[in-house]
């Protein structure tokens, strides 16, 4: 009698809602099939069931899946589900399926194939952003932009290479995806609940067959092991993290009017008609939060878990779906928006000299004169400190001459050129001359594209 109250212990009760996972594991459904086709040939390989057996469990599997998820009975998790459905499809036999396996091993099984494809997913939206960032950077490698650090004017830069700097960023979140498909992609099937089995299974096969590159090895590790799922979501949280960074950038520009998102990611206001809003920028930043909420989750539902299985598991999974179905949609948005989105030549021109944005350049070619740096900065200083925010060219220039004379006793032009320091004082040529590697000039940022 108390086998079959056992047996039926999920009938019901008011805490049934809350154990089962069958709704959520809908995303597993077709991972689990394969998972089952695949245990179920290398059981028949090994002899472990008989040929016919087989057979008859892998048909009852085709007529599942052709039912759906949707059709399957009640049941705990997609697992139990499956099972119950191949039953009622081919008879007791389809319950030689389980033999040599636990949900534990099955369950960590689905989530790998399934993770890993999600994976893939995300990092060819990842290349997808950098495309479009590389091609928006290669048509604007000469489009002087101002350069803002504390978002104070800084340095006259070129959208070429403001844009490339993020592409170097998404180049890195696309390796890191990868390093985590790399640690998903191994089977644990064959662990069993925890302990191995004592039937003669063949792991590499099932690995095999299921596309998975090894083993986990140690069976406990195998039925217990989540950390993929950590690893894949700070990755994703990574990438959002970048992504909301680049969002802000610009969100700014184009309120300054050098970046003009298309129609398609814009939206406007119910009641103030002039208004074209970056809300796709806003909403792909939020995600970030988003994200790093889940691996907040992720990693504080795993914290403290002993070995082996324990079911606080069954909630840690929805944290990496939601983290990388929402990266990867908001890597897509950002993508487009980048690609569609229009830069303001000279909006951007306009407003690259400001703030004397270009007195590092000067202080250079004051140090190439063969100032010392540190005195050609207190010089730049000193005129800078007198200049209106607004200074011309020529104000510039002459605020920099009485600086020398105070600082340095001479005019500035003992040491430097009228025309060196006119280009020094022009943002294009300012830009022009910061040719090293990895710099803003036109053709560094050429060089680097190209690399
Ligand atoms: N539904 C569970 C999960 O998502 C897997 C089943 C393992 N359940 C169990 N009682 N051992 O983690």
């Amino acid at each position: 009698a108390e086998t079959v109250v056992r047996r039926d212990r999920f009938a019901g009760g008011p805490a049934r809602g809350f154990m089962s996972s069958l709704a959520a594991d809908e995303r597993i459904f077709a991972a689990d099939l394969a998972v089952d086709r695949a245990h179920t040939v290398m059981l028949a390989e090994r002899g472990i069931v008989g040929d016919d057996e087989a057979a008859a469990i892998l048909a009852g599997l085709d007529e599942v899946e052709s039912a759906g998820h949707g059709a399957l009975p009640d049941g705990e998790d997609v697992h139990e589900a499956i099972e119950s459905a191949v039953v009622a499809e081919v008879g007791p036999v389809g319950g030689k399926m389980h033999t040599a396996r636990s949900r534990n091993d099955e369950v960590a099984a689905c989530i790998r194939y399934r993770y890993r494809a999600d994976l893939l997913d995300a990092a060819e939206t990842t290349l997808a952003l950098r495309e479009a960032l590389l091609d928006a950077a290669a048509a604007h490698a000469d489009t002087v932009l101002p350069g803002f650090t504390h978002r104070q004017y800084a340095q006259p830069v070129t959208v070429g290479h403001f844009l490339s700097s993020y592409a170097g960023a998404v180049e890195r979140d696309t390796a890191r995806l990868l390093a985590a498909f790399d640690t998903t992609n191994v089977s644990p099937l064959g662990g069993a609940a925890f302990g191995g089995t004592t039937f003669d299974v063949d792991r590499e096969r099932t690995a095999a067959l299921l596309g998975f590159d090894g083993v986990v090895e140690n069976a406990t590790d195998a039925a217990s092991a989540r950390d993929f799922l950590v690893e894949g979501t700070a990755a994703l949280a990574n990438l959002t993290a970048t992504l909301s960074g680049l969002a802000t950038d610009l969100i700014e520009h184009a309120k300054d009017g050098y970046f003009d998102p298309s129609d398609d990611y814009a939206s406007t206001s119910s009641i103030m008609p002039q208004k074209v809003n970056p809300d796709t920028l806003e909403l792909a930043r939020a995600v970030a939060g988003d994200v790093s909420g889940d691996l907040t989750g992720l990693l504080t539902t795993l914290k403290g878990l002993p070995r082996a299985y324990n079911r606080d598991l069954q909630r840690a999974t929805p944290h990496a779906w939601d983290a990388v179905d929402d990266a990867t949609e908001a890597t897509e948005v950002v993508a487009g928006a980048v690609a569609t989105g229009e830069w303001d030549a000279d909006a951007c021109a306009a407003d690259a000299g400001a703030g004397f944005s270009t007195a590092t350049g000067v202080a250079d070619a004051l140090a190439a004169a063969g100032i010392p740096f540190r005195t050609a900065h207190e010089v730049v200083a000193e005129a800078a400190a007198a200049a209106p925010d607004d200074a011309d060219a020529g104000t510039l220039a002459a605020n920099l001459d009485s600086a020398a004379q105070e600082v340095l006793g001479e005019s500035l032009y003992e040491y430097v050129s009228e025309e060196t320091l006119d280009t020094a004082l022009d943002p294009a040529g300012s830009v022009a001359a910061r040719d090293s590697r990895g710099g803003p000039a036109p053709a560094a940022v050429v060089d680097s594209l190209a690399r």
